[in-house]
This record gives structure tokens, C-alpha cells and sequence, in this order.
């Protein structure tokens, strides 16, 4: 990359959140995603840049099929981890949500979400870690006049984090040396809990004074559930 880059300069887009979903056979998931535009009117088409690692990218691909409910300000972390830190190769997502069948097949979810669009696949890019796939908008439904979440107020409000299938990710935080890992506080990348060593988490069996790479492999975050794996040390 080069040295001039400012990456600080592309935090500065604005972007929405959103639900794509897809199937393949009858097999059905969905996962958050921010890199949705709308790109053209007449006829109405959009372009979706999904990671090639993710279960979704592999269900678009090849159903060419894809649904995007636009996730309003109702949702929280609890919905965001399940579809954006979370991937359907290990969990059942469509059973934790209320969805619908559309025309071409593919679910849509209904939770939290004020509209939903169906899309035709029309041509994809590779563009690296993500393919962009460009579709042919056809059908819309508008299911309510809640507020759309934008990706600031998932920040902001929320204070959420880009998890790392995301084309927005930063990168983890670097333990910094100088605190020494003993007394370093984690954060969860999900929910924002942070897990300081000096309390522990006495309520699942966590004594005061534990470092964080001393808890068990199988302790989870007790706000949100989620797995050591998406904690990162604070700044
Ligand atoms: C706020 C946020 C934004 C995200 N944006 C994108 C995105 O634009 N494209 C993408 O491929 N993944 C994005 N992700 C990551 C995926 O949602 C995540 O990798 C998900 O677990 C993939 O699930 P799957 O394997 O079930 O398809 C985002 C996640 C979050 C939390």
C-alpha cells in the first residue's frame, strides 16, 4: 500500500447497514454488509461487495439470487453479532430471525429492517478479498418508516466495530507493550464489553486478578456470548 495513503480519509464515507441473503438449494443464510449502492435508476440496479470467505458470498454466486433488508435503528448488538460476527458455516441463523420467501427464492429478513429489495445478478467483479456483484433491483417492499441505521450511528450509538470480513475493517488493536499484558483490558469487538483483569468476571467463575490470555478457551462474553477470538486488548 502506498506510504501516502491517509486511511483516516476513508472513514469519512458515509454508508448504511444492511442484511444481504441468499440460498443455495435449500439452504438459506445472511449477513451484514455495508458496502451496498445503489448505482443506477433507470432500470434501478445495485452493487453488493461481499468477502469470498463468507457463506453468503458462496450462496450469491451461485444462485445469483440476493435479497438486502435495510437494517433499521431497532436492531442491536445482539442482532448485528449474529449476522455480522457470526457465520452460518457454524450457526443457524435463519432459525434466530423472522424472514420471508421471496419470488426468486431467496429469504429476506424481517427483523429490524424497514424495506426490503430482491436482486438479479447480473455480473460480478473480482476485486481481491471481495467480489462486487452487480444486480438488476427486481422487486422492493418498504416495511415500515423506522429510521435506517447508518454505519455512524452503529459506531456512535452502538459502538459497534467493522468485523473483518468487512471491506471497512482497521485492523485489531496491537497490545501495547508499555501496559504489560498482565493488568490489559479487552474489548469485545461485538457488543463493546470490556473485560478488565482487575474484576475478573466473578459471576462465570473468573477471580479478580485473571489476565485476559488466562481465561479458559471456552469463556465467552457475558453480555453478548461471543468467543475470546473477538476480543481485542483496548488502546
Ligand atoms: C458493521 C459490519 C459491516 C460489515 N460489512 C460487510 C460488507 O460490506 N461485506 C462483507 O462481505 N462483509 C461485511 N461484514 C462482515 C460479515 O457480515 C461477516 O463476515 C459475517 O459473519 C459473514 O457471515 P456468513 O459467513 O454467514 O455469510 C460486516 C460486518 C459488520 C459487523
Amino acid at each position: 500500500m502506498p506510504d501516502k495513503l491517509d486511511l483516516s480519509a476513508l472513514w469519512k464515507l458515509s454508508y448504511g447497514l444492511y442484511i444481504v441473503a441468499s440460498r443455495s438449494g435449500e439452504r438459506m443464510n445472511g449477513q451484514i454488509a455495508n458496502a451496498i449502492v445503489q448505482v443506477t435508476a433507470e432500470p434501478p440496479k445495485i452493487i453488493v461487495a461481499l468477502n469470498k470467505n463468507n457463506l453468503t458470498h458462496e450462496f450469491v454466486a451461485e444462485s445469483g439470487m440476493l435479497s438486502i433488508s435495510i437494517i433499521d435503528t431497532t436492531a442491536d448488538m445482539q442482532f448485528i453479532g449474529t449476522f455480522g460476527f457470526k457465520s452460518g458455516r457454524d450457526i443457524d441463523k435463519m432459525s434466530m430471525c423472522a424472514w420471508k420467501l421471496l419470488d426468486s427464492g431467496c429469504p429476506a429478513i424481517l427483523d429490524h429492517s424497514n424495506a426490503i429489495i430482491e436482486g438479479a445478478v447480473f455480473d460480478s467483479v473480482d476485486v481481491g478479498t471481495h467480489t462486487v456483484f452487480l444486480a438488476d433491483i427486481i422487486s422492493t417492499e418498504v416495511l415500515s418508516d423506522t429510521e435506517p441505521m447508518t454505519y455512524a450511528y452503529y459506531h456512535t450509538v452502538l459502538k459497534g466495530k467493522a468485523s473483518k470480513n468487512a471491506p471497512t475493517y482497521r485492523g485489531a488493536n496491537k497490545p501495547d507493550e508499555k501496559k504489560g499484558g498482565e493488568t490489559m483490558k479487552y474489548v469485545c469487538d461485538i457488543c463493546g464489553y470490556v473485560y478488565d483483569p482487575a474484576i475478573g468476571d466473578p459471576d462465570n467463575g473468573i477471580d479478580p486478578g485473571t489476565p485476559f490470555d488466562k481465561l479458559p478457551d471456552d469463556w465467552v462474553c457475558p453480555v453478548c456470548g461471543a468467543g475470546k477470538d473477538v476480543f481485542s486488548p483496548t488502546d
